[in-house]
């Protein structure tokens, strides 16, 4: 069978690539399939692993109309391999091969290149799911405990298509590759997962949701900048994978504004005023915004994090091979080589925060690290919105690029989220204002009380407008064993 828009469920692992014609791969796949439901069992979501969840599933790559939902238990959802189509006559559409025709096969030159970037992409997935392994728990509802799962499970199927692209295109060290993806585990001392962010604990639900809004954030300007590849397997793979991302990203902005919109209207209901006595708030029993604007705090400075060096050569060769591109790289009117571009870099110069330019090619990682800002800040604008509906006097806030973080130009320095430079005793007195503290996890670990009935939400969440799928509020989106 051809590549086509249906995807064909006929084989054990559903695709939409021909697999059935593509023996090779076939096999490869249904070798390493056990050892995936293996890694699913045990670190998939805990407890929840015989429960009914109305799930979507992808069933065509026909942007209208490419999912279906129904109840499915998740160690039998059918993980597939999906990418976009291909598009006629496509080309290399920038670096040194530009105008080219886009590669299906990976070129000698750029294999360990493509190779190492579709191994760190598909790490983040399983990682995530890793991470998230215990908030079923904890759900603050059915519907939010769906959508934690969904978000899994795609999280799996983001990993099957990275492996698809190891088998199929690296041989060898693609099949160990892919083993290597099912051993690292998030947050383990001696096997790792391979960035930071997804070494952290997810300890609770605004955690969760803070993560999905700002670090799924970071996945999807990775995903667009894989998606203008001039290796046309790994640009459709991505393609597609930004489908589902948007959903993430969706429960992540919608997660924190209905925890902001049950905060606000529990302040006013009290009539408490000020939104920085934090005590009178977590009487109650909601999160409290200076605590919000925290968790913020610490998941964008760590998201930040994943974009690398501002100032990078790995950057500039990936550009300049064409094998990793810029957001909406098509859309951009210049050269697409950049060789004489310049392009502004914020970096520490004599103790000072400044703006520099610097040759656009090696700038690559801030200028997708600057568009990655300015999408997070239209959400923060979002969530403000709601605040001020609710008419409650505070405004939650991105902090300057300079905080917290542990990678590139300020890894090395301590500044405030206004991105005033500090002395080291000045950041370990302050911290606690910026970053959750201990107590800070502690109110909220204590606020995660499961909240299963249908219909019901959590103390500190408010509902949300419309069911998925358009379901009714009190739908059934788990069927919980309560055995
Ligand atoms: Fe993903
Ligand atoms: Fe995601």
């Amino acid at each position: 069978m051809a590549e086509t828009t249906n995807v064909d469920y006929s084989t054990k692992i559903p695709n939409n690539v021909g697999l059935m014609d593509d023996q090779r791969v076939l096999k490869a796949l249904e070798q390493w399939h056990p050892g995936y439901i293996d890694w699913w069992m045990t670190m998939g979501p805990e407890g929840f692993q015989t429960s009914d969840v109305y799930l979507r599933t992808a069933i065509s790559i026909d942007p209208k109309g490419w999912a279906k939902f129904d109840y499915v238990k998740m160690p039998e959802y059918r993980w597939g391999i999906l990418l976009a189509p291909r598009q006629d006559d496509r080309r290399v559409n920038f670096g040194i091969h530009k105008g080219e025709p886009a590669w299906q096969e990976v070129p000698g030159e750029y294999r360990a290149m493509l190779r190492r970037l579709i191994v760190v992409q598909g790490d983040t997935e399983p990682a995530s799911v890793e991470q998230q392994r215990h908030l079923g728990k904890t759900a603050p509802s059915l519907y939010d405990m769906r959508n934690l799962f969904q978000v899994n499970v795609e999280e799996g199927r983001h990993l099957w298509a990275m492996v698809y692209l190891l088998q199929k295109y690296f041989g060898k060290d693609g099949r160990e590759e892919a083993e290597g993806l099912l051993q690292r585990r998030s947050g383990d001392q001696d096997r790792p997962r391979m960035l930071g962010a997804f070494n952290e604990q997810t300890p609770d639900w605004l955690s969760f949701f803070m993560f999905t809004f700002f670090t799924d954030r970071d996945g999807k300007m990775q995903l667009e900048s894989l998606a203008q590849s001039g290796f046309d397997p790994l640009s459709r793979t991505c393609r597609f994978m930004l489908t589902e991302e948007a959903h993430h990203m969706f429960v992540g902005e919608t997660g924190v504004g209905r925890a902001i919109e049950r905060t606000c209207q529990a302040m006013k209901e009290a009539g408490i005023e000020d939104a920085n006595d934090v005590a009178a708030v977590r009487k109650l029993g909601v999160i409290d915004l200076p605590t919000m604007q925290k968790k913020a705090n610490l998941h964008f400075s760590l998201s930040l994090d994943l974009f690398g060096s501002e100032v990078s050569t790995n950057a500039a060769n990936y550009y300049t091979s064409g094998v990793k591109g810029r957001l909406q790289e098509t859309r951009i009117e210049d050269d697409h080589q950049l060789t004489k571009a310049t392009y502004p870099v914020s970096k520490l110069i004599d103790g000072n925060i400044k703006m520099v330019d610097e040759p656009a090619l090696t700038a690559i990682n801030m200028r997708l690290r600057d568009d990655y800002v300015n999408d997070c800040a239209k959400g923060v604008q979002r969530w403000n919105k709601v605040i001020e509906k609710a008419g409650v006097n505070f405004r939650l806030k991105l902090p300057n690029v300079a905080f917290h973080r542990g990678i590139g130009e300020f890894a090395t320095i301590q500044a405030s989220p206004a991105g005033e430079l500090l002395r080291e005793g000045d950041w370990a007195k302050q911290k606690d204002q910026w970053l959750p503290s201990k107590e800070d996890g502690d109110f909220i670990a204590g606020l995660m009380a499961p909240c299963w009935e249908r219909g019901k939400f959590a103390s500190w969440i408010a509902p949300p407008r419309v069911g998925i799928d358009n379901k009714p509020g009190d739908f059934e989106y788990v069927k919980v064993d309560r055995a």
